[in-house]
This record gives C-alpha cells, sequence and structure tokens, in this order.
C-alpha cells in the first residue's frame, strides 16, 4: 500500500494481446512511481534497469533531492539553511525522527551520545593487528562489524525500542572515536581516549589532535551536516538492501561504509585531492586534463565531476564551494590546489562536452581542501564522508525496518547457454 498519497491514477502496459494497468504512486513533489509487484505474476514479463537510473526502490520520507533544480532537502529543510542555521547533532535528530528537535530533546539527545560515546577497549587491538598499509576504510568496515560482538545485546537491532536506540545512539556516538582512532592507527601515533565533557565535534577533534580549535569546529560540523544523507545513494542503498536481510546495523552500516569506499561514490573525495596533486605536480596544466577528461581512449576522469541524480549544481557542492576561502582565510592557510581546482570548474563549465552531458561539481569536489585545511589526511578522507554519512545510513536502515519491507531480492534475465548433458573429460 502507497505511503505516498494515491490518486488513483495508473498505467497500462501493453503485452502482447494483454493490457493490464498498474497504480502509480504520486510523491509529494508530484514524483510519479508506476507500481509493478504484481508485473511478472501478471504478464510474466520483469523489468530491466541495469544501474537503477529509472527504478524506485522504496517510498522514503527522509531526503528529497530535485537532480534539475538542484535542490537537496532534509524533511521539508533545505540544505542550505541547515548548513547555515543547524548543527550536526540537530541534523542527527532531524533525520531520526523527521522533525527539528526541541531543545529539550536535543539536550536529552547530546546526553544520550556522550552516554554512548566510550569505545569499546578492544577496538585499539583490532586496528592493531591489521597491516599498516590497510586503507582507513578497510579499517572502518573492519571496527563496524566488529561491533556486533562488543554489544551482543544489540545483535537483534530491531528488538524492542531500548534496544533499537541503544544502537542507533551507541553507532553515532562511537563514530567520530572509530575515526579518530582509524586516523591514530594509520599515522601510527598514539591513541587519544574520549572526552565526556567535550561536544560532539569537540570530542572528535579532541580525539584526533589531542586539541580543539574553535575555529575548526564550524567548518567541521557544517561539512558534516552536508554529508548527512542522500536518499537513495550507492552506499544508503547497500545499507537498506543488507539490512533486509534482518542482519543487525553495525553489518549493515559495515556493508554501507564499504559501497561508499569505491572512488565513483564516496572515494571520489580522496581522488579528487589525488588528482589536483597530479595536477599540479604535472606543472598545473587545466587545459591538458581537460582534454583528458573528454578522450574516450583515456580512462582518465574528472573526479568530483558529474553525479547520477544531480544534472545542475550539486547544492552541497555550491555551499562548500564559498567554505573553502573562508576556512582558508580563517586557518590563515593557503592551499596551491585551490587555484587548479576552480581552473578546471571554470574549464568544464564552458565546455560543451560537460555540458552536454551536464556535469558539474559534486559535493566531493571541493570537501578535499577543506578537510586538508583542517589538518585531515587525505586517506581519511573517505572515513570523514562515512563519519557525516553515519546518520543518513541509519535513518534509511530505521525507514526500511519501520516500513518492515521484504528482502531485496531483484529478478534478471537469463542470457546464457540453454539446457546441456554433462560432457564428460575424455570428450571435451
Ligand atoms: C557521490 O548518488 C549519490 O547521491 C552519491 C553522493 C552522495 O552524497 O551519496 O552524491 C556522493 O558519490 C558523488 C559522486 C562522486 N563520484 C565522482 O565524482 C566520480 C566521477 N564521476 C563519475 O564517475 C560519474 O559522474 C558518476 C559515477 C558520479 C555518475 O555516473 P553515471 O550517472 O552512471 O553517468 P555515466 O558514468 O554513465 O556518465 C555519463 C556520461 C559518460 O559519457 P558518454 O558515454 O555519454 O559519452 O558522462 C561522462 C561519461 O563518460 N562522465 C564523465 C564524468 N562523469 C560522467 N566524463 C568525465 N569526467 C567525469 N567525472
Amino acid at each position: 500500500m502507497s505511503l505516498a498519497t494515491e490518486l488513483n491514477e495508473t498505467v497500462n502496459i501493453q503485452t502482447g494481446e494483454q493490457n493490464s494497468s498498474y497504480p502509480v504512486v504520486t510523491g509529494t513533489y508530484n514524483e510519479k512511481g508506476i507500481t509493478i509487484d504484481k508485473l511478472r505474476d501478471t504478464t510474466g514479463y520483469v523489468t530491466l534497469d541495469v544501474g537503477f537510473k529509472n527504478t524506485g526502490s522504496t517510498e522514503s520520507t527522509i531526503t528529497f533531492i530535485d537532480g534539475e533544480a538542484g535542490i537537496l532537502e532534509h524533511s521539508g529543510y533545505r540544505i542550505e539553511e541547515l548548513a547555515s542555521k543547524s548543527s550536526f547533532e540537530e541534523v542527527m535528530w532531524l533525520l531520526l525522527h523527521g522533525e527539528l528537535p526541541s531543545e529539550a530533546e536535543l539536550a536529552g539527545f547530546s546526553k544520550q551520545l556522550k552516554a554512548h560515546r566510550a569505545l569499546p577497549v578492544g577496538v585499539k587491538g583490532i586496528l592493531d593487528a591489521l597491516p599498516d598499509q590497510t586503507h582507513p576504510m578497510g579499517m572502518l568496515a573492519v571496527v563496524l562489524n566488529s561491533l556486533s560482538g562488543f554489544y551482543p545485546a544489540y545483535d537483534d537491532s530491531w528488538k524492542s525500542e531500548e534496544v533499537k536506540w541503544n544502537t542507533i545512539y551507541t553507532l553515532l556516538a562511537n563514530m567520530p572515536g572509530i575515526t579518530a582512532y582509524i586516523y591514530r592507527r594509520s599515522q601510527k601515533l598514539p591513541y587519544i581516549d574520549a572526552d565526556p565533557s567535550l561536544g560532539y565535534v569537540e570530542n572528535f577533534l579532541h580525539m584526533m589532535f589531542g586539541k580543539v580549535d574553535e575555529r575548526v569546529v564550524e567548518a567541521l560540523d557544517r561539512l558534516l551536516i552536508l554529508h548527512a544523507d542522500h536518499e537513495q545513494n550507492c552506499s544508503a542503498s547497500t545499507v537498506r538492501f543488507v539490512g533486509s536481510s534482518r542482519v543487525n546495523l553495525f553489518a549493515a552500516v559495515a556493508a554501507g561504509s564499504n559501497a561508499l569506499w569505491g572512488p565513483l561514490h564516496g572515494g571520489a573525495n580522496q581522488a579528487v585531492l589525488e588528482m589536483l596533486e597530479a595536477i599540479q605536480l604535472d606543472g598545473g596544466n587545466v587545459d591538458k586534463y581537460i582534454a583528458k577528461a573528454k578522450d574516450k581512449a583515456d580512462p582518465f576522469r574528472l573526479m568530483g565531476f558529474g553525479h547520477r541524480v544531480y544534472k545542475n549544481f550539486d547544492p552541497r557542492a555550491a555551499v562548500i564551494k564559498k567554505y573553502v576561502d573562508q576556512v582558508l582565510d580563517t586557518l590563515e592557510k593557503e592551499d596551491p590546489v585551490v587555484d587548479i581546482a576552480k581552473g578546471l570548474e571554470r574549464e568544464a563549465l564552458k565546455d560543451e562536452y560537460f555540458s552536454s552531458r551536464k556535469l558539474f561539481p559534486n559535493v566531493d569536489f571541493y570537501s578535499g581542501i577543506i578537510y586538508r585545511a583542517l589538518g585531515i589526511p587525505v586517506s581519511l578522507f573517505t572515513v570523514m564522508f562515512a563519519l557525516g554519512r553515519m546518520p543518513g545510513w541509519i535513518a534509511q536502515w530505521k525507514e526500511m525496518r519501520q516500513n518492515g519491507e521484504p528482502i531485496g531480492r531483484p529478478r534478471q534475465i537469463y542470457t546464457g547457454a540453454a539446457t546441456r548433458a554433462y560432457v564428460p573429460m575424455s570428450e571435451r
């Protein structure tokens, strides 16, 4: 049964001599979805949509994106407003509850996050046991999966309201410490334990660097807001899909973190900086790399450009771009790759190859420049993305379980060999 307003609209599909009609779901902003859950039973046909470019996987109330207009909203609140007026803890609440919290609700939530902040002691031993060259995202997936062992009471994360919320608080509260421990491990630095007196971002900076630079707190809080959720992206869909098997939440977000690791997804923020540094090393010739990005024979892609949904600017990139100069000025830092990034954007936006394919800077194009200015190494950029996205993954998982969605199990079109007899080795 549709969760959105159903206007009794239907779509007819003709298969051979048969004509069958299917209900249409209409979303808040009049997006239309053809409900085909009876298609195969009725017609014997399935749909085929590799990469799900035209396929809705669910109805959701968490996040809305208008890719053509460059709009991103969480429960109706525009990302630009949230980034400038809200806080990451408040946006976490919004994603989980669909409403902005009252002062008392926010205070209670902050208290819960502090109460669940301490990491299991064994996490250090797990990180120390991993090879030095392990990518920080590999470390993250290992630690996230290990949490079901450290918190066995939360193995059935949907068992009760109390278990569900304790699991959610634990994951949100542990994430800054896990990120900081991964940073310290990857840099071979001693671990710094949580300080229960500090706020969410302050404690993260304390565990990362052993100090809190107030100028960095606001910048980081805004960056985390900008990464908090993005509807049915690759990693969020992975969390929902893996979670649909009713595995614990820790395993579901571990799967999501592996999806985010990919260079076409969250791994792009690391790939952008590596690309900018390579261009800088190669003399900073922007035109050469624009040409490489356009050359089909050249595997080079302009990392941080393009998006499956945004066919106009990514509103998050617009906010982050404005913020780059402000953060560098505040921290009295310069970064030579900023001019290279701005040059690439300037040249690409006036080039028909990019404009005709509606390729604009996405959230990853400028974010790494700010992370680096905050003292965060490139190898940790995607873990920072995961730190921001954790509340979104959890909100998506919670909605999928709340809706009682069935286990995900797509169909296929088989195009392999037809039935044939086994051939003994002597006859092959
Ligand atoms: C994120 O889904 C989300 O919401 C993700 C995310 C989130 O918040 O969760 O927004 C975060 O993952 C942002 C995207 C980060 N990835 C990158 O920056 C990697 C570089 N971008 C691309 O690889 C690509 O644009 C994708 C993966 C983002 C989108 O790929 P699509 O939608 O599958 O598009 P495509 O690969 O089919 O490309 C369409 C055309 C192709 O050319 P033609 O075959 O039509 O001639 O555009 C070209 C592509 O070659 N193209 C690029 C390009 N991106 C697409 N050409 C050069 N440089 C690029 N970056």
